[in-house]
């Protein structure tokens, strides 16, 4: 695959889809072997600034951002830092002119790097997020914005007193069928939100240090949080959890968000299931959404069917007596889709975040409201499934954190 412009050298290079396992790297800064070198002066001047990025964390996910953001014409990677100095040099193969370091602080030092997504653990995510903040950086992070709703609360705080791009990698809301849901319940194509319900289940690897909930949850809570329509938020969440093999932690969920408008958002999450489930149904007075993740032929569908109530003062009085229910049964349409790998939406949104100065669409607010349901979810199972309120929305000043200490 040819791609164009070549950012601020101008030149034509050749980048062929390489993946991080196949060990073939496109390198954004170094001609394909074979590629015309096309640099003229007035070129060079229009080309677009390119936002200069450091990868950090080298593990199972950071070799995506590091192969997603080499395909991004306005990133140019800078480094790749990881603790584990041969894992990132095996990640970007032997012939890459990408620095790889251990060291935090001198990709921070560095003043080409103007943006960091961080892919390390969940608990290394604040301490990192803020130190990239803190010298002037943009940043992308991986779900879980951080462990603790405070630390996720003073980093977006942060991002915002300073001027920076704050995101949160929330991969699924990126994907061609997410945003389409988005566009549908936004654009009123559903008519009032009545249920959302999601099943995430398969036999799934029981993780070392967290839960079903904590693995699986953050993906369904970030999609809802994404597509509720504007002026809809949860209140309340409530759920239930069991570990039926005593593996030490819940490896069944079932979670309920009770949300602003009267309806009901449940999840459900699952690592006992033998078969695989990725279904999320959205109910609308209009329409309902049935999207199937695992059948790409229709993997959503958009169904005019479902109940209507007829208002009793449309009734005649001959048939007040008569059921005010009825059915409709029309059309089930299935729209097409795109097959654009989301993350290279994200690293897309996240350039242009920065370089437009907006907050993208999954800010570290996004991150901090999907964090604050987990919270009151694991609440909740402490209660016994008892309803726990939540303000998802309400970032809390440095003050007034000072002050409930
Ligand atoms: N968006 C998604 O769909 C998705 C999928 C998988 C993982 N993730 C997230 O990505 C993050 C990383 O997960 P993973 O599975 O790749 O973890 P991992 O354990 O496989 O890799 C983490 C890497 O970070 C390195 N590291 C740890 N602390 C470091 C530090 N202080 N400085 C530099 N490097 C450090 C480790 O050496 C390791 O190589 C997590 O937040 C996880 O939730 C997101």
């Amino acid at each position: 695959m040819t791609y164009a412009p070549a950012g601020e050298s101008g030149r034509t290079r050749q980048v062929d889809g390489a993946h991080p396992q196949q060990g073939a790297h496109p390198e954004p800064d170094a001609p394909a072997a074979g590629a015309a070198v096309t640099t003229a002066p007035n070129e060079k001047a229009a080309a677009p600034q390119r936002i200069g990025l450091a990868v950090v964390g080298a593990g199972y996910w950071g070799p995506n951002l590091v192969r997603n953001a080499q395909q991004t014409a306005a990133l140019r990677l800078h480094w790749l830092c990881d603790l584990d100095e041969e894992r990132a040099r095996r990640v970007l193969g032997r012939y890459s002119t990408v620095g790889v370091t251990t060291s935090f602080d001198e990709v921070l030092a560095d003043e080409r790097v103007q943006a960091v997504a961080v892919a390390t653990p969940a608990a290394t995510h604040y301490r990192l997020v803020r130190a990239a903040l803190e010298a002037g950086k943009h940043v992308l992070v991986e779900k879980p914005i951080t462990t603790t709703a405070d630390e996720a609360a003073e980093l977006v705080e942060l991002a915002e007193r300073s001027g920076l791009v704050l995101m949160c990698d929330h991969t699924f809301c990126y994907t061609p069928v997410v945003r389409r849901i988005r566009e549908l319940v936004h654009g009123g194509e559903l008519g009032d939100l009545q249920f959302f319900d999601s099943v995430r289940i398969n036999l799934g690897l029981v993780q070392p240090d967290v839960d079903v909930l904590w693995d699986l949850a953050p993906h369904d809570l970030s999609i809802l949080d994404f597509v509720l329509p504007p002026g809809v938020v949860p209140v309340g969440v409530s759920a239930q959890a069991a570990d039926p093999i005593g593996a030490g932690r819940a490896c069944v969920a079932y979670l309920t968000v009770r949300l602003s408008n009267g309806a009901l958002a449940h999840c459900h999450v699952n690592w006992l299931s033998p078969t695989k489930v990725r279904t999320t149904l959205i109910g609308g007075s209009r329409r309902t959404l049935v999207w199937d993740d695992l059948n790409p032929q229709a993997r959503l569908a958009v169904h005019d069917r479902g109940v209507d109530l007829t208002p009793p003062e449309q009734l005649t009085e001959a048939i007040r007596h008569q059921a005010q229910i009825s059915y409709r049964v029309g059309d089930m349409v299935a729209p097409a889709l795109s097959e654009q790998e989301a993350l290279r939406t994200v690293m897309a949104e996240f350039a242009d975040a920065v370089t437009t100065g907006r907050a993208p669409l999954t800010d570290g607010r996004a991150g901090l409201r999907v964090l604050r349901l987990l919270h009151a979810a694991a609440r909740s199972l402490e209660l016994k499934g008892a309803t726990v309120p939540v303000d998802a929305d309400h970032v809390t000043t440095t003050q007034e954190r000072a002050a409930a200490r």
